[in-house]
């Protein structure tokens, strides 16, 4: 009887691995930053996707909860007659479904996101979705095309960002990704990077649907599962909160030695991750012990009441999870000059609204999520990663960080001599010539990119390679031929 079941049980198992997942594929890798988008007179900050045949380029603000792939809609800054010209610097682009040959209207779509207070009126409709690859400076964008894939068109709403990757539990983007067989399975890592405005940073960040970059992130992976029932799924628990000043003296905010006014030590809490706001939203008497050690003040310069310091701080503040896992928020986005801080104020003790750990927490982390397994890992960040290693996420794998190359390994394995050759000077093209050879061989690279289309700088390129540590090969000092134009 045992052997049977036995038999039973794996040949289920056996089944469900070889049939439904084909972890050959190889993912798909955009990347967030900012960039010319379509009817925007200014470069926006999101995930490198176009609409439509012929493509309107925009720029997608990732989102945890939200299921759908959403754009503005042409007339989402016409309000009464008249076009609200700053609502038309942060639509993340707009799109006009006139202007495509491939859109197709699906009036009866039902949205997958009725459980949540959508901040725009939507319409759905299927077309095709341009996502683009585009890390190497001196290339065009390569495309991976998803042809008729559910969309949604916001008409009017409150919110500045209407565009949106929805990489909710149902996602549509990714079902559809998966349905033509253009990923592995429904599997997604992001890193969100800083260069947007409210955190004003210059790093830049990537989506990896199907997979990850082993590049991005450092140290043990930490595993968590998700939980369905909260509107962003990817839920943990929070067990402590410190400061450390400059000097290296840690408070915890749970302390009631450290705050008498607590009759008793919080409790842990949980707090869903999302990317749907910035600032942090903790519980209300963390929030006090934060205001109370930092003498910090409500505030809302950026519309998301922000606690502003009185007096500038330079110390950093550090979460740690139920597992261990501690997250540092350092000085830099903690408060800067103008000393406004990544925590929300909390109006009261009994104010419901779940605790965040929003996208202020997501520059520092990397995550992992696997839809089939319904669980999600993180890691720290590397913040100013040189390589770009976009490796498959198979459902129900664990990610592993990449290992930095020894030099020894650069020489067995040949490639000092091949790629140095005399032509290559500079640790950071060998480091992408490294992910190239190796890593990913979907990148079909346009020959004649526009000059246009290349808004990274190669200066930008050039800073953030050398900013990380890597195993150095010799040194060549010649100038790379390809990295001039023309
Ligand atoms: C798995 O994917 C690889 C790469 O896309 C492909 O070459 C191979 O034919 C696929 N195998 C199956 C069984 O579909
Ligand atoms: C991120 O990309 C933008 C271009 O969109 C560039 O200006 C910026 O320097 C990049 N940041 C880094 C650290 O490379
Ligand atoms: C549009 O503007 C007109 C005239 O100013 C005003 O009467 C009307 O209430 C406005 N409608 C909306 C929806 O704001
Ligand atoms: C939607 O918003 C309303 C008003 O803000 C609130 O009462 C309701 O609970 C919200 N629903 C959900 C599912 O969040
Ligand atoms: C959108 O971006 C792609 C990739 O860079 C480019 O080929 C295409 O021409 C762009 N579309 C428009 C309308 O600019
Ligand atoms: C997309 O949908 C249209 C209309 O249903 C159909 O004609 C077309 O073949 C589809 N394209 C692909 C690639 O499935
Ligand atoms: C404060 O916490 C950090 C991180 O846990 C630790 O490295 C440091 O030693 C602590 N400082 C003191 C004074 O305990
Ligand atoms: C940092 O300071 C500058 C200058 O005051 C300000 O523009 C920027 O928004 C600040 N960043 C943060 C995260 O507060
Ligand atoms: C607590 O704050 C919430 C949200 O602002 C508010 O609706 C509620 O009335 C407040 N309750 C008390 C007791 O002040």
């Amino acid at each position: 009887m045992t052997s049977l079941a036995f038999y039973l049980t794996a040949t289920v198992l056996l089944a469900q691995s070889t049939v439904a997942f084909n972890c050959s594929t190889l993912p798909v890798y955009v990347d967030i930053h900012r960039r010319a988008v379509h009817d925007s007179p200014v470069f926006q900050y999101g995930s490198f996707i176009g609409v439509g045949s012929q493509a309107q380029n925009q720029s997608l603000w990732p989102s945890l909860s939200q299921n759908h792939i959403s754009f503005a809609g042409a007339n989402y800054c016409n309000k009464n007659g008249t076009v609200d010209v700053e609502c038309t610097k942060h639509t993340g682009g707009t799109f006009n479904p006139e202007d495509s040959t491939t859109f197709i209207n699906m009036k009866n779509f039902q949205s997958l996101d009725k459980n949540s207070n959508q901040s725009f009126v939507g319409t759905f409709g299927q077309d095709d979705v341009h996502l683009y690859t585009h890390y190497f400076e001196t290339d065009g964008a390569s495309q991976t095309l998803l042809p008729n894939s559910t969309i949604e068109i916001a008409t009017s709403g409150s919110i500045q960002k209407p565009s949106i990757v929805g990489m909710g539990l149902d996602s549509t983007v990714l079902q559809d990704l998966v349905t033509n067989n253009l990923i592995a399975g429904k599997t997604y890592s992001l890193y969100i990077g800083q260069g947007f405005e409210r955190a004003s940073g210059l790093v830049n960040g990537s989506n990896v649907f199907g997979g990850y970059d082993s590049g991005r992130f450092t140290g043990q992976v930490h595993q968590y599962d998700m939980k369905e029932a909260n509107l962003n799924p990817m839920t943990v628990t929070v067990k402590d909160i410190y400061i450390s000043d400059p000097n290296g003296a840690n408070v915890s905010l749970f302390d009631t030695a450290a705050f008498p006014s607590m009759t008793s030590q919080p409790a842990q809490f949980e707090a869903q991750i999302t990317t749907d706001q910035y600032p942090l939203s903790l519980p209300y008497q963390i929030t006090q012990n934060f205001i109370s050690h930092l003498n910090a003040e409500e505030d809302n310069y950026w519309g998301d009441h922000s606690l502003k310091l009185k007096d500038a701080f330079s110390g950093s503040l550090s979460i740690v999870l139920d597992d261990g896992f501690t997250v540092t928020i350092p000085s830099e986005v903690l408060s800067n000059v103008s000393n406004i801080t990544p925590i929300q104020s909390r109006p009261n003790k009994t104010d419901d609204q779940p605790f965040l750990l929003s996208a202020a927490f997501l520059t520092q982390v990397y995550l992992m999520a696997d839809f089939e397994a319904r669980q999600f890992y993180l890691a720290q960040a590397i913040q100013k990663n040189n390589v770009v290693m976009p490796q498959t996420f198979c459902p129900r794998s664990i990610p592993v960080a990449y290992q930095r190359p020894k030099q020894s390994k650069w020489v067995s394995q040949g490639l000092v001599g091949a790629v140095i050759g005399g032509v290559i000077g500079g640790i950071g093209i060998l480091a992408f010539l490294w992910c190239f050879i190796l890593g990913y061989k979907r990148r079909r690279a346009e020959k004649k990119a526009e000059a246009r289309q290349m808004e990274e700088g190669r200066k930008a390129k050039f800073a953030q390679m050398d900013i990380e540590e890597f195993d150095p090969p010799p040194k060549a000092n010649k100038k790379p031929s390809f990295w001039k134009k023309g």
